[in-house]
């Protein structure tokens, strides 16, 4: 049984006069952190993902600006995110495949659960969609 991507609504400590702050304290994880990783600059004419990966799980968040993520998993469940709440994670389990866009001013955090591995990418879609759930 797989499990399917969903949303984590991470805490907002503060007020409007202070500003804000989140944590993604472990015991709201659904994994270990091992890496953290953001992109940032990504013109909006540019599709971002286009894999997904055989372990690696992921927690997307747009610090800044708006990210669309679109999301399919082995089986054909299709489902597409609007981040735009810098509160807000997209969690993302092994073999999503993912393609994402993001607005001029985005900051895409990536909170990972292991190391860099190519070896983990799934990057060819025909391949992804032979994939059994
Ligand atoms: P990729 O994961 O394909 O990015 P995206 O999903 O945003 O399109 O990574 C893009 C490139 O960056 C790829 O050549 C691998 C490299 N990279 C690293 O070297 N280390 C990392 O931690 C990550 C995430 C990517």
């Amino acid at each position: 049984m797989m499990t399917n991507p969903y949303i984590i609504n991470f805490p907002r400590i503060g007020n409007s006069a202070l500003g804000y702050i989140s944590v993604s304290e472990n015991d709201l994880m659904p994994f270990e952190t091992k890496r953290v990783y953001w992109t940032y600059y990504t013109p909006e004419s540019i599709r971002r993902g286009r894999h997904a990966h055989h372990a690696l799980e992921q927690i997307l968040v747009a610090v800044a600006g708006n990210i669309t993520v679109e999301t399919e998993m082995p089986g054909g469940l299709k489902e597409k995110f609007i981040l735009d709440s810098p509160s807000v994670g997209l969690f993302m389990p092994k073999y999503c495949w993912h393609e994402m866009e993001y607005s001029h001013t985005a900051v895409q955090m990536c909170i990972a659960s292991m190391v860099y591995e190519e070896s983990d990418y799934i990057r060819d879609y025909e391949a992804f969609k032979k994939l059994q759930p």
